[in-house]
């Protein structure tokens, strides 16, 4: 198959920060691409070959857009997988598997793959709608304090609550829904892990994630994670197990909890890049979307050995009412040493919402934590 400098063709469901990304390694192989989103001003709209405006719910859009490329993957895993599996069954290559992301959509679905497949994964209970578990509570089968999460339509941390007490009952929607164990964490880690076809398998070093307490958001990656040998090589056996089960072709993020007693427990899974690997732009022998693009064409994976050690600073928009972007005081990062700005190209800032990220590289990675800590209280996003 030529790939390079063809008229071959990769579709691409959504048009963000991840899919800008991945399109700059594209440039590099002289793919050509095609990118839907709903958005007319999306980060890949200027970037694509082509760029689409289009519904990646709508089981028409996506089979139309379909049709048009030779091989469709994801930068996103709300999509219409009805329509992805229609244009499998036509002879598409859909690069992670339509099946694949079906069961990662639904977190109610995710945890009976891990419990069914023996994967480490903090106790639950699945519920069709609040009265059942409301239901459950009266009983006494069910006990705060738990988390609670949406199986759906979740993200960035909005669909997941912990839940104290009957008054924290009242925020949250009536829909599928499930409730976690609430576990004792002691470090948030996350593997990236890319499968080609053929099977051949790769990990990019796991890395430690620090969250904002207030929007649940990323606030910090750092690579590597300070944890022992035992419990990274554990991790990437999880992340390989899990990735061959599910027959993902493409990346897969895998988050997971060490909890209090050094157990390993799988959090929840992402089919796509992830901003847990934007780091490896800057700190890896090959990059997290390098890696996604080797790996949906069938080539042999990068190694994903660490360059240099570092740590991503996502900027993340503080203003509370929409408007147009500012990076108050960015001047001031470019005094630092090791420090690599990315700018997503969102025209409008509004709360949380992510709008770039920074990397800062150093051979030690205490002075780019400090670093990153620095630019993260200076930087603002605001309107
Ligand atoms: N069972 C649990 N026990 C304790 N804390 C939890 C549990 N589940 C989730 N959390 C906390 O909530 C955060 C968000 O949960 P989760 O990753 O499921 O949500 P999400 O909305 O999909 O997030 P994102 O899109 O940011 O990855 C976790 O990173 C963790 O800090
Ligand atoms: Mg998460």
């Amino acid at each position: 198959m030529h790939f390079f400098s063809s008229k071959f063709k990769i579709g691409i469901l959504g048009g963000g920060q991840l899919g800008k990304m991945l399109l700059f390694d594209s440039r590099r192989y002289d793919l050509h691409t095609k990118v839907m989103d709903p958005n007319n001003k999306a980060p890949c709209s200027n970037i694509a070959d082509e760029f689409i405006v289009g519904n990646l719910n709508d089981y028409n859009d996506v089979i139309n857009f379909g049709k048009l490329v030779d091989i469709i993957t994801i930068e996103i895993e709300n999509v219409n997988t009805d329509a992805l599996e229609y244009l499998e069954k036509i002879g598409k290559k859909v690069y992670p598997p339509s099946k694949a992301i079906k069961i990662i959509q639904n977190k109610c679905e995710q945890k009976i793959f891990y419990k069914s497949n023996n994967l480490p994964t903090s106790a639950f209970t699945n519920y069709s709608n609040l009265a059942n578990l409301k239901e459950d509570l009266e009983k006494g089968n069910l006990k705060f304090p738990f988390v609670w999460k949406s199986a759906k339509f979740g993200y960035d941390g909005k669909g997941v609550k912990i839940i104290g007490n009957h008054d924290d009952l009242k925020s949250i929607n009536d829909s599928p829904c499930l409730v976690e164990e609430k576990v004792s964490i002691k470090k948030e880690i996350s593997v990236i892990v890319s499968r080609n076809f053929d099977g051949k398998m790769k990990c990019f070093p796991a890395v430690e994630m620090e969250f904002n307490d207030n929007s649940n958001l990323v606030e910090y990656v750092i690579c590597p994670a300070n944890i022992s040998e035992e419990i990274s090589t554990h991790a990437y056996e999880i992340a390989q197990k899990i990735s061959q089960k599910l027959e993902m072709v493409g990346l897969l993020a895998v988050e997971l909890f060490i909890s209090n007693d050094d157990k390993i427990l799988i959090n929840e899974v992402a089919p796509r890049p992830h901003n847990s690997g934007h780091h490896t732009i800057e700190c890896c022998i090959t990059s997290q979307f390098d890696q996604h693009i080797r790996s949906i064409l069938n080539l042999n994976p990068g190694k994903t050995d660490i360059k240099i050690p570092g740590i991503m600073v996502n900027l993340v928009g503080e203003n509370k009412i929409e408007g147009d972007a500012i990076y108050k005081n960015i001047n001031y990062i470019f005094d630092l040493p090791g420090v690599n700005i990315h700018i997503y190209g969102k025209e409008k800032s509004r709360l949380n919402r992510k709008m770039g990220h920074i990397t800062i590289v150093n051979k030690e990675i205490s002075k780019a934590i400090e670093i990153g800590k620095k630019i993260k209280k200076k930087v603002k996003v605001t309107s």
